[in-house]
């Protein structure tokens, strides 16, 4: 018999501690200043309620509706999607990879920030700590000083996966979210106590009308709502998979969404303040310090926190603490996604099926404490993201829009909702979900066909961009044409046994 939540509330904490992650953090503060600070806000937000909550609401019904991991909930649908629930698999297993390098950094940041390790140029502090070499394929080998966090943060996952939802999962919800809540609402009221911090506001919310104009911003904004709600590839697919089919999920839906939004906005109010009160202490524009991409959190932030007038160690725990906690309950999700897609479709123990999935991410993480770390996950984000997942959204709106009747599942969403999801859903889904990140797919393909990604060597996005999708395509293939357990695609012979 496969778990179950034990409550509901189990269940909406799992849900918020995916969603909220190093996405809203690390991610959202960059991708928006990247994308013109205020600019973004626009397309954001009209992605969050066009895309973010209707597939939200989506995978959530098909979750408890066909209780399995993203390739057996496929299959159930229809035998002829399977392989659309490994590619989501297959994404959430590549972002696995990476994400474990990010929370290893980030607990070394923890430490760091007791003594300002950083120094005065966090810059040159964290290309050293890295041991950062000129490009991506130039591994520049094991930085030893990475290994020994790597190991010790890979213990505490295992441990916690292989308790399993209930035991594992949920209790390390219950201990991270109120953490996560505390040092986040220090943050943001140190940043908001600052002077400077209102430019660094003004920065991040003041809109641009002609940014909206710009199909990178848009594909940004999809790709941000997409990442930071754990939509797409497989997370949520597999969380709801664990459901009662009496669980009133659009209720939820919005629960976790206006959480993890809200909690977005509220953690960019707290970094674009101290960057606001960083930029007044330089005597320079916000814009001059905000646009450093992935860097940000690790280069920008603690030269932020050096500029503080007191108890900078005290702040930076706070924001690395803060990201540490958030990374943990999100990195335990994207790997129950994999190990759900395995389990559910080849009938293995939870156990074993843990083992399948976190042995060859261990190895291949281990790129990840080369010297070219960084290089190589800054393409991988990228591709894996605007290309892997956006690619997997579209086909799941399309399919579900056009190819399965979106009205039955509209139906049993409603069927145990207090408030009824009304035809806007099928049309957010149908039309302008299909349409809007359909052209954003093509469009953004194209530009990383066309011009590559981030100035890397051509060799370089070959391997780590469309050679990583290349595997990807290849183990989708191998994995959809593997035998499963007898009967996995049957809906009616595993529902009619679990449902309560
Ligand atoms: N939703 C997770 C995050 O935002 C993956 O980090």
């Amino acid at each position: 018999m496969r778990d179950q939540w034990n409550s509901k509330l189990g269940f909406v904490l799992a849900a918020i501690g995916s969603a909220v992650g190093l996405g809203n953090i690390w991610r959202f503060p960059y991708v928006a200043a990247n994308n013109g600070g205020g600019a973004f806000l626009l397309p954001y937000f009209f992605v969050i309620l066009t895309a973010g909550i209707p597939i939200l609401i989506l995978e959530y019904t098909m979750g408890k509706t066909y209780r399995g991991g993203a390739p057996v909930t496929w299959a159930r649908i229809n035998k002829k999607f399977e392989w659309l629930g490994w590619w989501q698999v297959m994404c959430a297993f590549i972002i696995t990879v990476y994400y474990f390098a990010i929370v290893v950094w980030t607990v070394c940041y923890v430490g760091f920030s007791f003594t300002s390790a950083w120094g005065d140029d966090p810059t040159s502090f964290f290309v050293s700590f890295l041991g950062l070499s000129d490009s991506a394929l130039n591994l520049g080998g094991i930085q030893m000083n990475l290994l020994l966090p790597y190991l010790a943060v890979w213990a505490v996952v295992a441990f916690i996966m292989y308790r399993g939802i209930n035991k594992g999962i949920n209790i390390a919800c219950k201990i991270c979210l109120p953490l996560l809540l505390i040092m986040i609402t220090i943050l943001v009221i140190r940043g908001l106590t600052l002077p400077g911090a209102l430019d660094g506001l003004e920065y991040m919310f003041k809109p641009d009308w002609s940014a909206l104009t710009k199909p990178s911003v848009w594909v940004a904004a999809y790709g941000q709502v997409f990442f930071s709600l754990s939509i797409c590839f497989a997370i949520m697919l597999a969380y709801s998979s664990y459901l009662p089919k009496e669980t009133d999920v659009v209720n939820t839906a919005f629960i976790t969404a206006t959480t993890n939004h809200g909690f977005e906005v509220f953690a960019g109010i707290g970094v674009f303040s101290i960057m606001g009160y960083m930029a007044y202490a330089q005597g320079v524009g916000v814009e001059e310090i905000a646009g450093s991409g992935v860097g940000l959190a690790f280069m920008t932030f603690p030269t932020a926190i050096n500029t503080l007038p007191g108890m900078n160690g005290f702040f930076g725990v706070c924001f690395f603490g803060a990201l540490l906690t958030a990374g943990i309950t999100s990195l335990i999700s994207i790997i129950q996604a994999v190990v759900s897609g395995m389990q559910d479709k080849f009938a293995m123990s939870h156990k074993k099926a843990c083992t399948v999935v976190m042995v060859p991410a261990f190895l291949l993480g281990l790129l990840f404490v080369t010297g070219a770390g960084l290089n190589i996950l800054d393409i991988v984000d990228a591709f894996i993201n605007n290309v892997g997942v956006a690619t997997a959204g579209f086909l799941e709106v399309l399919i579900i829009g056009w190819f399965f009747k979106p009205e039955t599942l509209r139906k049993e969403a409603n069927e145990f909702s207090n408030f009824s999801i009304g035809k806007w859903w099928v049309y957010a889904l149908k039309i302008v979900t299909v349409l809007g990140l359909g052209v954003m797919v093509i469009l953004n393909t194209k530009d990383f066909i066309v011009n590559g990604y981030g100035g890397y060597a051509q060799s370089d996005i070959n391997v780590f961009g469309w050679g990583m999708l290349a595997i990807c395509v290849a183990a989708v293939i191998i994995l959809t044409s593997m035998k499963g357990k007898e009967g996995y695609a049957d809906i009616s012979k595993i529902a009619s046994k679990e449902v309560k």
